[in-house]
């Protein structure tokens, strides 16, 4: 086998022919499904003739190919490498070609395959051509036709893009019906879906009174989970509206859940298919993460619709345009309908932590690549988590008002067309009349930038001088990197933590301000201050950079106390914890007793008996920095050290903060039925973050009430707290039944049984290994299905990093054996499973060697594209 060869933005041809219409006919059958296509084509306009038509196709059997009706001969086409070439063809032309292929063989879930008892698609990015042969590319948009036949009896419900134009019985107790989709699209965005269904309807009026239908489509043992994505769904139409100005387009809009899906959702024209985790809920079943998960996941989808399906791709380079954009309008949807800063917050800890990580590692690549070998590889959190950001930037740098006008303009002028992360930024520069080449660099320059901040105070000019150096680190590819242009809101406290006026020249800027850094050094001056004041940067996370400041442990608390923006208050008290674990590590590695810096306690102790109006942030800034981001800031990752410094915070702040935790948790409780409302939410967090506390005390009494809690079986959020408290803790004859119990009530429910299994799997104590073992022969779980791989596997590689990184190399041998196995049978779930080895170079000499031993014995192996791309990049 050759070796797989990068495809390159630089060498971007229009297409030579473009579909105008798309006609497609199914006959569904699990292992022998037939597809015929009639393409409508005609040679673009600024081609020459004489080109060949090259298709793609992917797992094809070919049973006919015709032009115009003619059968083509043996010489006038040829099939090779995945291609169909059509060595002469006219202007304009049909094109008939009937294939087949086998559904239920699919279990990489990309093209036409079948879940449970459903058929269902997923074409995005390269899916379409494992279904049917075709210029399989999101610059070829074309209107759908689409007829499906099936079994009347298995497969009452056919569903495509679009309406619904014709149906009716045809013999041997099969059915068909014709959906046409009259907008044009890419077959990236096409959709097919047959089974067994029930469907929730209700109806949206949008903002111009168009009625539209809305259905949601579940097998029938989930109809009581459906209402809390409806309700997202309306949300999010309405929110469209009001904040984009769009509305939807068509008659009907329907989302299907299934069971196997590689990722969360796809938003196909008109028929969005989601992960059935991704959509389904309710109260017995679901924690309040997993509603707010929905409901962004839900108006992700939605919003795809403009940005991405009205407006979509020129190619796949471009994929942060249509990402980018649409998580930072789902970011921005979540701000407006929950708590905006603790929604900030949890975006922000995710970045910094995984996103960061990734640009750090091997992997690492721009928000706009310019190169890959597998697209599937490139769904990362670059692309969606710093695309987003950069659009962030970009909305802080025109204001609100202009950045509406820029995104109205877009949508408008490109409605119908494939374009570029250029169109989007050059409407932005034209509507604000911004300078914004500079800024494009955050498109083509991977690596998270670090910024180090030095303040002096002249007491006798009373003057503020604040210097901001950034810089760039070299990432795979890329040596040398340009500075960018770094939006820095930032303000300055007093030593009362009264925020101090920003004078500037003369001039003053209120107590909030954004400073323009474009050289790699620049120097702000704030005048007329009497005291030296303690700066507060980069408020709300302005920019996506690594910052440094020398702040005093002092200065922190102060930021944490006293700071006018909530996510800096919250980073003050993170930037505090992370001082005084690092002083417990070091004390760790010397093997003397790790003492938590008494200002922490005091801090904390500070904000457990302030009076709050935000008690989601307060349950946020309750929570010390996740192993994870503490990894992060080491040059050497010690996991060892880091989990045991964490660990003993963990039991001195529960000794000395008793008594608060208590408080906190019984005045947190809740006598209304359940309900997913920023406040419910908020007051189950903070109760769950102090019953943890409590029984990291040791003390019998917590766990006792952690058992209440799991026996009251309130609702999955504290069922499920409760539950790992219980599981976590050394008192097995308290965890054991509990597993048991938990495992027993919801055998039939595999989205709970994920729960359970990531729950078991999270258990620091090294027995963990024997119990994932075990796990992993369990009937619930399944190597087939994308959800039961994360659940265990993913949870424990991801989320166990003591364990996982254990020295014998145990961990480390499982996840290669899991990959392997994947390889085979999924080969983008087994890429993305295979991360956290690709990064060894953060760790020691030993742990190094041995995770290096398993990529090797990995590429020993005929790998797919996508595992061949990383693991490659891994050991080059
Ligand atoms: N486009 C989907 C989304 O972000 C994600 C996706 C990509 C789903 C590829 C499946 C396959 O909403
Ligand atoms: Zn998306």
């Amino acid at each position: 086998m050759s070796e797989p060869q990068a495809i390159y933005l630089s060498d971007y041809q229009p297409p030579a022919y473009q579909v105008t219409r798309t006609e497609l006919t199914f006959e569904l059958d699990p292992h022998a499904t037939r597809v015929r296509a009639r393409l409508h084509l005609e040679r673009h306009e600024d081609q020459g003739q004489g080109e060949a038509l090259v298709l793609n196709g992917e797992h094809l059997t070919t049973l006919e190919l015709a032009i115009d009706g003619q059968t083509l001969k043996d010489d006038e086409y040829r099939i090779e490498n995945e291609r169909l070439t059509i060595f002469r063809v006219p202007e304009r032309f049909v094109l008939d070609t009937e294939v087949e292929i086998d559904p239920a063989a699919n279990t990489a879930l990309e093209g036409l395959y079948v879940s449970g008892s459903m058929f269902c698609t997923q074409c995005e990015p390269e899916g379409f051509r494992r279904i049917t042969w075709y210029p399989d590319r999101p610059d070829v948009m074309a209107t759908f036709e689409t007829t499906i036949i099936g079994d009347r009896e298995q497969l009452p419900v056919m569903l495509s893009n679009g309406n619904p134009v014709e149906w009716g019985e045809l013999p041997d107790g099969r059915h068909f019906v014709t959906w046409q989709d009259p907008h044009p699209k890419p077959s990236y965005l096409f959709a097919l879906v047959a089974g067994e269904l029930e469907k929730l309807e209700d109806r949206f009026t949008t903002m111009s009174g168009r009625e539209v239908t809305l259905q949601l489509w579940v097998e029938a043992r989930n109809t009581d989970k459906t209402e809390w994505a409806m309700e997202s769904l309306k949300r999010a139409m309405r929110w469209d509206e009001q904040a984009y100005g769009r509305e939807y387009d068509l008659d009907r809009f329907m989302i299907v859940a299934v069971d196997d899906f590689n990722m969360g959702a796809m938003e196909n024209k008109g028929l969005n298919i989601f992960n059935s985790a991704a959509v389904l809920a309710n109260p017995a079943t679901t924690t309040d993460a997993a509603f707010q998960r929905i409901d962004t996941i839900v108006a992700h989808e939605y919003f795809h619709n403009w940005s991405g399906n009205r407006v979509t791709c020129r190619d796949w380079f471009q994929l942060a345009l249509k990402e980018g954009f649409t998580v930072f309008r789902d970011q921005s949807y979540t701000e407006d309908t929950q708590s905006a800063a603790v929604a900030r917050i949890q975006n922000v800890a995710m970045l910094r932590t995984a996103q960061f990580a990734e640009d750090a590692g091997p992997t690492a690549h721009p928000v706009r690549p310019d190169h890959f070998i597998e697209i599937s590889n490139f769904y990362t959190l670059t692309i969606y988590e710093k695309g987003a950001e950069v659009v962030r930037m970009l909305r802080n740098l025109v204001g609100p008002e202009t950045f509406r006008r820029g995104s109205d303009r877009y949508f408008e002028r490109f409605d119908g067309q494939a374009v570029r992360v250029e169109d989007f930024v050059a409407t932005m520069a034209e509507v604000s009349g911004l300078d914004l080449d500079q800024f494009m660099r955050w498109y083509s320059q991977a690596g998270t930038p670090q910024l180090s901040v030095q303040g002096e105070y002249d007491a006798t000019a009373r003057q503020y001088h604040l210097t901001i150096a950034q810089h760039t680190p070299a990432t795979p590819g890329q040596p040398d990197k340009q500075p960018l242009h770094i939006p820095v809101r930032m303000g300055l406290l007093g030593p009362d933590g009264a925020s101090l006026e920003l004078v500037v020249n003369g001039e003053s800027h209120g107590t909030d301000t954004v400073l323009a850094l474009q050289q790699e050094r620049q120097s702000w001056t704030f005048e007329q201050l009497d005291v030296a004041p303690v700066p507060s940067l980069l408020r709300g996370f302005s920019a996506p950079v690594q910052l440094d400041y020398n702040w005093s442990r002092d200065d922190l608390a102060l930021l944490m106390r006293f700071d006018e923006d909530g996510f800096n208050r919250w980073d003050g008290g993170q930037r505090l914890a992370l001082a005084a674990l690092e002083d417990m590590m070091v004390a760790w590695r010397a093997n003397e007793s790790m003492k938590l810096d008494g200002r922490l306690i005091e801090a904390w102790r500070g904000l457990l008996n302030s009076p709050t109006d935000d008690r989601a942030v307060l349950a946020e800034m309750l929570r010390l920095p996740t192993e994870a981001w503490i990894a992060e800031q080491q040059s050497v990752v010690d996991v060892d050290a880091i989990h045991a410094a964490r660990e003993a915070a963990i039991s001195q702040l529960a000794d000395n903060l008793y008594v608060d935790f208590e408080r906190t948790y019984h005045a947190n409780q809740l006598d209304a039925p359940y309900a997913p409302t920023p406040e419910q939410i908020a007051a189950r967090s903070l109760k769950n973050v102090a019953l943890g506390y409590m029984v990291a005390t040791g003390e019998r009494e917590p766990l006792m009430l952690a058992q209440a809690q799991f026996e009251a079986d309130h609702n999955m959020t504290d069922v499920r707290a409760a539950l790992t408290l219980l599981a976590h803790s050394d008192a097995s004859e308290l965890g054991d039944p509990a597993i048991r119990a938990f495992g027993e009530r919801w055998a039939h429910d595999p989205l709970v049984m994920d729960q359970w299994f990531a729950t078991q799997v999270t258990r620091p104590q090294q027995d963990v290994m024997e119990r994932l073992k075990f796990l992993m022969e369990h009937q619930a779980f399944s190597l087939k299905n994308p959800n039961r791989v994360r659940a265990l596997i993913g949870t424990f590689v991801n989320s166990n990093r003591v364990n996982f990184h254990r020295i014998d190399g145990e961990g480390y041998r499982l996840l290669a054996d899991v990959v392997i196995e994947l390889n085979q049978l999924n080969p983008e779930i087994a890429a993305r499973m295979v991360t956290p080895l690709t990064r060894f170079r953060r760790f020691d000499e030993q742990r190094q060697r041995l995770m290096r031993a398993e990529l090797e014995r990995i590429r020993q192996e005929p790998l797919s594209r996508n595992l061949y791309e990383v693991v490659a990049k891994a050991l080059a």
